[in-house]
């Protein structure tokens, strides 16, 4: 079975490593020479490679799971190096379709295989053989795609996806993987469950009881969704829920709200969003975010409601 190489010891880095370790599915962990990964890394028994070396390049196929800003840099200096027909694997269409390594390195095989899903719970939904999902595109590869598509899908596999993989393009995967960050995932829900937090707190709403209700019932009503789907859930919930939900989507998805939702996908689709992205110091922006946190109520509720149940 061909070797992965899989750089980095990140948040997908680790769980894919885990992963496939556990499932007997041949890998190495490529890591810079003084990367404070190393010992973490040896702890967990990986053959670990460093960036650079003659050594790594001799494999024939590459896991790119560092964080998207620095795979421009990282394919500059190393994409050369790598051998004819060698394979790349992005966990996210972006970093290729804004630099087009696909027409930089026409040496190489670029590959999309995206596990839809955050390091952490890769690993832990893999441990539970819990339900996860994966996309994939070949659409840049070159050549017999027979016998790579067979590898990829054993791949699958041993990372634990056991929805799909299903067949996508990198633009599709890019567009809906950064439309749903926005528009939901990492703003919409925690910013209105942020919103409501304080709402009730400021209305005299003890916060423990505010944070079960905004923050921590939203992972279990979240596994309800998945499990049951849209008709089943609403089945599920409770009169007064029901009637309240349909009160709250009245007044909430309003048009205003469907066009800034729209408009977020246009400005995606547009390359609005990646000229912000330019322009944006993320650092900066990580801090400020890190920041507002910080000093919010709900923050210092979560603190202290687990530290109390440690
Ligand atoms: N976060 C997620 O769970 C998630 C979900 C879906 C898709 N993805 C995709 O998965 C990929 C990795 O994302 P991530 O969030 O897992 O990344 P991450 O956790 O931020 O990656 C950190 C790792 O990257 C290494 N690294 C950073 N800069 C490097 C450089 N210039 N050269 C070599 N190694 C470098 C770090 O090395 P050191 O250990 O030496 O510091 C560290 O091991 C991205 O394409 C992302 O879009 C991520």
């Amino acid at each position: 079975m061909m070797r992965l190489t899989i750089i980095g010891f990140g948040n997908q880095a680790r769980a894919w490593s885990q992963n496939l370790q556990d499932s007997g599915f041949p890998i190495r962990v490529a890591l810079r020479p003084l990367s404070p990964s190393i010992e973490l890394a040896q702890k967990l028994g990986f053959e670990i490679v460093e960036i650079g070396s003659k050594d790594f390049y001799q494999d024939r196929a590459f896991a790119l799971l560092t964080p998207d800003q620095t795979h421009r840099d990282f394919m500059m200096e190393h994409g050369p190096h790598f051998e004819q027909g060698s394979a790349i694997l992005y966990a996210h269409g972006f970093s290729l379709l804004k630099s087009e390594f696909h027409k930089k390195f026409p040496h190489l095989q670029h590959v999309l295989f995206a596990p839809k899903s955050i390091g952490s719970e890769l690993r832990r939904q893999y441990e539970l053989k819990g339900k996860l999902g994966a996309v994939y595109s070949l659409e840049f590869f070159q050549g017999e795609v027979l016998e790579f598509e067979k590898w990829l899908l054993k791949l699958a596999i041993a990372l634990g996806i056991n929805m799909g993989p299903f067949k996508a393009t990198f633009k599709s995967e890019t567009e809906a993987d950064l439309y749903s960050e926005q528009g939901l995932l990492c703003s919409l829900i925690p910013y209105a469950a942020g919103e409501m937090f304080q709402h009730l707190v400021e209305s005299g709403t003890e916060p423990e009881l505010a944070y079960f209700e905004c923050w921590h019932e939203l992972k279990l009503i979240v596994n309800a969704m998945v499990d049951k789907g849209p008709e089943g859930f609403f089945d599920l919930i409770s009169p007064n829920a029901l009637v309240g939900a349909e009160k709250g989507f009245q007044k909430l998805i309003t048009p205003e709200f469907k066009n800034n939702l729209k408009g977020l996908l246009t400005d995606i689709q547009s390359g609005v969003f990646n000229q912000e992205l330019d322009q944006t110091d993320v650092e900066e922006t990580r801090k400020i975010i890190r920041e507002r946190w910080q000093k919010s109520p709900l923050m210092k509720t979560f603190h202290q409601i687990n530290q109390d149940n440690r």
